[in-house]
């Protein structure tokens, strides 16, 4: 029966709800999913179908990290939902956690539009939001309903420094960061700090590992109740990724998400007027290669969350086997549409199976070991 919805939920997606939304600008797509989810998340009729149709759970996809309990690797990305409006459907989706924002200290506009253009000959999108986001003294109440609301699922606050001229001031966005991991205190259970969002006015002072080591020094004063992960930056060379890692490892920072959007756009034809920088397929294989590389040398200090071009359980598997104990998935659900999220873990199970591993957690970098 379970499986049937899916089958149909899946089919309607792809041509009923896909081909709707991506006839339609997607800056207007993104607020109409976001409203229909609001909308939807009202409904107890819409919700319990949801989880019904999208319940697949598997002792052995279970693991304890970060003294958090994820009831699956699969968890929702940031940046889709800016303003944690729509949690309880990214919950009833089948998430074992979900990162909410990026989030910052004050109200943000973002960028001027259009933020968002979709590369689909690439499975990617083209974003230039700029932090849009309602401030986090709005935002928090949505998170803490959904915190105190949800049960096995792992809420997530990615915070970022406002994208204005006063938060481009180092010390200025030190307190931002500051200010709003003190908001979310025990309102949430794990502290993502965004260091790499590349839309910015100023760009990413804190990803230079010296104001990075800075941040930190700041942050680790105010992160004692929940654990943190780091999004790290996507286009670095080894060697500087690598540096980044070792002053993180100084510091209160237990897990790395790996990593935000690509900026190099060249090749690939897109418009020189479209602005901003990659999500998708094409951030997969240098996040694959990060991956890797930090799993080798800082697996024993770090639990690493790997995203990026993750459409297929296969491509969650490879990153899992490269390192990564959890993934996340963004531009997949939107290509793909929620079934997304029980077929990666329906089809983990048959990876698992097919190699001869008992549970996830065995898998979790040999490729790389
Ligand atoms: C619409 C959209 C908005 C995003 N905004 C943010 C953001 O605010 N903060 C952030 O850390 N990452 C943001 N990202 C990056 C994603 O979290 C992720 O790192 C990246 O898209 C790679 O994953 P994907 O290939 O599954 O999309 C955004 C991605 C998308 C698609």
């Amino acid at each position: 029966m379970r499986t049937f919805f899916r089958f149909i939920s899946r089919l309607f997606y792809r041509y009923i709800v896909k081909s709707y939304l991506f006839s339609k600008p997607p800056d207007q797509a993104h607020n109409m999913m976001i409203d229909f989810g609001r909308w939807a998340q009202k409904i107890p009729f819409l919700m319990f179908l949801l989880r019904f149709t999208m319940k697949y759970e598997n002792k052995k996809l279970a693991q304890n990290l970060l003294d958090l309990h994820f009831k699956n690797p699969v968890g929702f990305a940031a940046g889709i939902d800016k303003n944690a409006e729509i949690g309880y459907c990214i919950a009833g989706d089948g998430f074992s956690f979900g990162s909410f924002g990026s989030i910052t200290a004050r109200y943000g506009a973002g960028n001027p539009k259009p933020w968002y253009h979709r590369l689909e000959k690439y499975n990617s999108l083209l974003i230039y939001a700029g932090l849009p986001n309602w401030g986090i003294d709005k935002i928090v109440d949505n998170l803490e309903k959904l915190y105190d609301n949800t049960k096995n699922f792992v809420v997530v606050a990615s915070l970022a420094r406002t994208n204005d001229a006063k938060a481009a001031d180092d010390a200025e966005g030190i307190k931002d960061y500051v200010y709003s991991i003190a908001k979310c205190q025990d309102k949430i259970s794990l502290i993502e700090i965004n260091i790499s969002c590349p839309n910015t006015f100023k760009g990413e002072p804190f990803t230079d590992p010296e104001r990075l080591d800075k941040l930190l020094t700041a942050c680790d004063k105010v992160t004692s109740w929940a654990p943190v992960t780091l999004k790290m930056p996507l286009d670095k060379k080894p060697d500087e990724f690598d540096e980044l890692c070792a002053v993180a490892a100084k510091h209160n920072v237990q897990a790395l998400t790996i990593g935000n959007l690509r900026k190099d756009r060249n090749n690939l034809g897109i418009p020189d007027n479209w602005q901003g920088n990659i999500a998708g397929k094409l951030t997969e294989k240098q996040n694959n290669i990060l991956i890797s590389q930090t799993y080798k040398n800082w697996g024993d200090r770090f639990v690493i969350i790997g995203l990026g071009g993750i459409f297929t359980s296969l491509d969650a598997y490879k990153k899992m086997r490269a390192g990564a104990s959890l993934i996340q998935v963004a531009s997949g659900l939107m290509y793909k549409g929620p079934t997304i999220v029980p077929d990666i873990k329906k089809g983990l199970i048959t990876l698992l199976q097919k190699d001869g591993f008992n549970h996830i957690s065995e898998i979790i970098g040999v490729d790389t070991k």
